[in-house]
């Protein structure tokens, strides 16, 4: 019923909307549109009232939940339901729960913020209250477990077109990260459960750094993270760039499911890649090698050329890729 009344309420912006009506059209008892009313204000909506012409909605919060991404969204599964914490651990935790609980694919877990959010390999992810885009993607993809990577690739493409359509030149560093500067602005944390040969549920997780300003990165990260806003030189829009993401991820997603195939996702991948034709350092778990990017194919491996000569694949997950000259 919420959702009803807000949605009413968005629809009737520039006028009241009397509590009589509410309550008509929702079939419920006037106290009953009054007590939704105050839980909305309580999240954060600013609604005036005025005896005898009723309600009227002067702003919204800065939140994302389905109450405000809806309207935005254009998918049919993606974002469907969306599941929003004011703070929560991690949100891949919480989605693998739910996901090994039976949770449909296509929801989404989003928090303002995470007080254990989770980086690959074991490190930490900074996700500050309100300033950045903290959420997790359950899939139940029909795809080989070999091809779970594969989403990666879509999520980094999804999240890499998003952000340059707001006219930032962003970059994806294969396989999982975004970056504006030479600088680390977005992470993807994919996580899998399944058999040999099939796919419980992929959780994809994807933090950006939407509002952070500089100084809120702790020390070891400040000189390799950045932000949008940072970039921006002003406060980014978070409704708009998540339900941008989903309804691109949705998009490239279908191609997979559909087609078997990621082409487009890996045409965005390449068009934007910041290693393409760069020395890179190749540092895998026993050992580092010096290399040259040279592409990426249709799956999504990224192609070597070694120093001695020899071309070699590598699928993403398996080795970490760096710079010569620092992070990228
Ligand atoms: C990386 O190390 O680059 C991956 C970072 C992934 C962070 C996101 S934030 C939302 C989701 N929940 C988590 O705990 N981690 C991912």
């Amino acid at each position: 019923m919420k959702e009803k009344v807000l949605n009413m309420l968005k629809e009737n912006k520039k006028g009241f909307i009397s509590g009589q009506k509410l309550s008509e059209i929702l079939g419920v008892s006037r106290t009953a549109v009054w007590k939704v009313i105050n839980h909305l204000r309580d999240e954060g909506y600013d609604i005036e009232s005025v005896s005898r012409k009723g309600y009227r909605l002067k702003v919204s919060p800065d939140i994302l939940t389905q109450g405000e991404l809806n309207r935005l969204l254009n998918t049919n599964i993606i974002g469907n339901k969306i599941i929003h914490f004011d703070s929560i651990d991690s949100t891949n935790t919480y989605a693998k729960e739910l996901a090994s609980r039976q949770e449909k694919a296509g929801t989404v877990i989003i928090a303002e913020e995470q007080t254990a959010g989770k980086g690959r390999l074991g490190r930490n992810w900074t996700s500050p209250k309100g300033k950045g885009i903290w959420m997790s993607l359950i899939l139940k993809p029909d795809i080989d477990p070999t091809d779970a990577a594969k989403i990666t690739q879509i999520g980094a493409a999804a999240v890499c077109e998003a952000i340059r359509d707001m006219g930032i030149e962003a970059y994806v560093k294969w396989p999982n990260d975004i970056i504006l500067n030479n600088k680390k602005v977005c992470g993807i944390l994919t996580e899998m459960s399944g058999e040999l040969n099939t796919i419980n549920y992929i959780v994809m997780g994807i933090g950006i750094n939407a509002n952070i300003d500089s100084t809120e990165f702790p020390d070891d990260i400040r000189k390799i993270a950045t932000s949008l806003k940072e970039y921006h030189r002003e406060e980014i829009d978070r409704k708009h760039l998540v339900a941008s993401i989903l309804n691109r991820f949705e998009d490239l997603y279908k191609e997979l499911i559909d087609e078997n195939s990621i082409k487009r996702s890996i045409k965005i991948c390449k068009d934007s890649s910041i290693l393409l034709g760069k020395q890179v350092r190749i540092i895998s778990r026993h050992k580092e090698e010096l290399g040259k990017a040279i592409d990426i194919t249709e799956n999504g491996e990224l192609i070597i050329e070694k120093e001695n000569g020899e071309v070699e694949k590598v699928i993403s997950g398996e080795i970490s890729v760096r710079g010569i000259n620092g992070y990228v």
